[in-house]
């Protein structure tokens, strides 16, 4: 029988978000600050891909059928798809997403389809070019839509759009992004801006509830929302389906509504470090004993034991300064 990890709080750890860099070519607002994270960040502090495979293959003996590809941007590290292909290649591994501006898309998505990636999460938060710009600080809106129609072409499947809403910068844009999903056959997931880092506290000014999002889209498609559960990789959203259509929306409500009970996932940053929760600063270090030479047995002990410091939940909504710890782009949202 396959392992599982199983937290103190009886939840299954099954699900793995491995940041492949903390480096982005965009630097949208609630994610880094405008000079990026680390402008002489040290070459030897990022795990080679070898060292990235190996935890990720700890992970999967232990029962994790899931790893999401995250940054910053990970298409902005070289050779990705090969990295991809090594651990396709991990027996128990069900599942490869993607989590990508979707900047590098038109060039990549072929490789890295064939080397295994299966889904793909693309952000966008504004169909407006010169809007796209300015949120992004750079950005270039057509680049990124010639990569979801590649994406599409190439059948990643499912691609899901995230859009995060910002109250006076592009909430009036939640109506053309359900109909862009609508007309690309794809899911549009709204979030709810979080307080995580000073950048993400900095943006709670422009927090705008999922509930009034969810009334804004009922109103414009002018039928009924029908909570849509069941598939265990939904994580923290709450989906609903359009009536009368196949389409999906769906809203992550990290501070309007607590989604702790059923997380399944722990995080890996491109430095090595676990991070056990979005919102808490729990974490072990797994670099320094895996470049000690750790055995695989003992690294898989280390992973089992630092499920323990797993906390019940995130405490965004009653202290935001307590999470100031992090910058988004670090832990791969
Ligand atoms: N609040 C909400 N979402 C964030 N992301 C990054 N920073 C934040 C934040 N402060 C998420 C968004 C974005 C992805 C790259 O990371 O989903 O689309
Ligand atoms: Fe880059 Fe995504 Fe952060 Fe924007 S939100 S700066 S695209 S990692």
């Amino acid at each position: 029988m396959r392992k599982s990890l199983i937290d103190p709080f009886n939840r299954t750890i099954d699900y793995v978000r491995v940041s492949v860099t903390d480096k982005c070519n965009y630097r949208c607002g609630y994610c880094m600050p405008e000079q990026g994270v680390h402008p002489d960040g040290v070459h030897s502090e990022y795990l080679s891909y070898d060292e990235l495979a190996r935890i990720i293959k700890a992970f999967v003996d232990l029962g994790v059928a899931k790893i999401r590809i995250t940054g910053g941007e990970p298409l902005v590290r070289k050779n990705l798809a090969g990295f991809v292909a090594q651990i396709k290649a991990f027996d128990g591994l069900e599942d490869i997403a993607l989590s990508t501006n979707a900047h590098y898309l038109e060039r990549e998505a072929e490789a890295l389809t064939l080397a295994g990636v299966t889904r793909a999460n693309i952000s966008i938060d504004s169909l407006r070019p010169a809007r796209f710009k300015n949120i992004t600080r750079g950005g270039d809106l057509e680049k990124v839509l010639a990569g979801v129609d590649k994406a599409l072409e190439v059948g990643m499947k499912p691609i899901k759009f995230n859009m995060v809403v910002m109250k006076g910068t592009n909430d009036d844009e939640i109506e053309a992004m359900v109909d862009y999903g609508i007309q690309k056959g794809v899911e549009v997931r709204f979030i709810e801006t979080m307080p995580i880092g000073p950048a993400g506290v900095g943006m709670m000014e422009q927090h705008y509830p999922a509930d009034k999002i969810l009334a804004r889209i009922k109103k414009h498609v002018g039928v009924d929302l029908i909570p849509s559960t069941g598939k265990s990789h939904d994580g923290p959203a709450r989906n609903f389906i359009i009536a009368g259509t196949d389409t999906r929306i769906g809203v992550i409500s990290a501070v309007s509504q607590h989604f702790c009970a059923t997380c399944n996932r722990v995080r890996l940053t491109a430095k090595g470090i676990l991070a056990l929760c979005l919102g808490q600063a729990d974490s072990v270090d797994l670099r320094t004993p895996l470049r000690n030479g750790i055995t695989d047995e003992a690294l898989q002990q280390l992973i089992v034991d630092a499920m323990l410091k797993k906390p019940e939940k995130h405490f965004f909504n009653e202290n935001v300064h307590n999470i100031e710890f992090r910058q988004m782009v670090q832990l791969g949202g």
